[in-house]
């Protein structure tokens, strides 16, 4: 019989990390958005469903900056970086049009599904009331990386490549919040 919350390697998650990193990449979500959308305007049609999928990141900072603020967990100090860099890509990725804008929403939804099931990996049932909020979210973003695709994402000009730097960024991104 196994202690409750044993896991191979015995080691324990380390939350505060974990809500870091968590509550960076629901910032950066908004910051993408807000460049897709400062670029497209309120006018085309992608941008009625970015500006869906934006409200939609904005309830999962929310949401995040509480569970920072309970438990005392200061945010990573890459958010000014985080802050730039997401606007950028948003901006740039819409600046080559709609469908790339939906390429780099497929890309990051990729990696963030992939993070945040190997974050429910590892809290196993110690953290029910984190657990949740990260499945909740999780749904979300499989639906807009669904939403990307079905908008063209894939029709983006260079999508392999496209797809496979941003995704890159992404796991940078997440490797450099949870230390920093
Ligand atoms: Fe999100
Ligand atoms: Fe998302």
């Amino acid at each position: 019989m196994t202690a409750p919350g044993w896991r191979p390697g015995g080691r324990r998650p380390d939350v505060p990390s974990m809500l870091r990193v968590d509550q960076a990449g629901e910032y950066g979500a908004t910051r993408i958005y807000a460049g897709q959308l400062a670029v497209l305007g309120d006018r085309h049609p992608a941008a009625r469903l970015i500006a869906g999928m934006a409200l939609q990141e904005e309830l999962h900072l929310k949401h995040f900056d509480a569970m920072l603020a309970d438990r005392g967990v200061r945010p990573t100090l890459l958010q000014p970086l985080w802050n730039v860099a997401g606007f950028a890509l948003g901006a740039a990725t819409a600046l080559i049009g709609p469908e790339a804008a939906m390429a780099c929403t497929a890309a990051v939804e990729t990696e963030i599904d992939k993070h945040y099931a190997e974050q429910l990996a590892s809290l196993g049932d110690e953290e029910p009331e984190l657990s949740g909020t990260i499945r909740e979210f999780q749904a979300e973003e499989l639906e807009h990386r669904d939403t990307a695709i079905a908008a063209g994402a894939e029709n983006a000009f260079g999508y392999p490549v496209l797809s496979a730097v941003i995704r890159a960024g992404c796991r940078a991104a997440i490797a450099l919040s949870k230390r920093i």
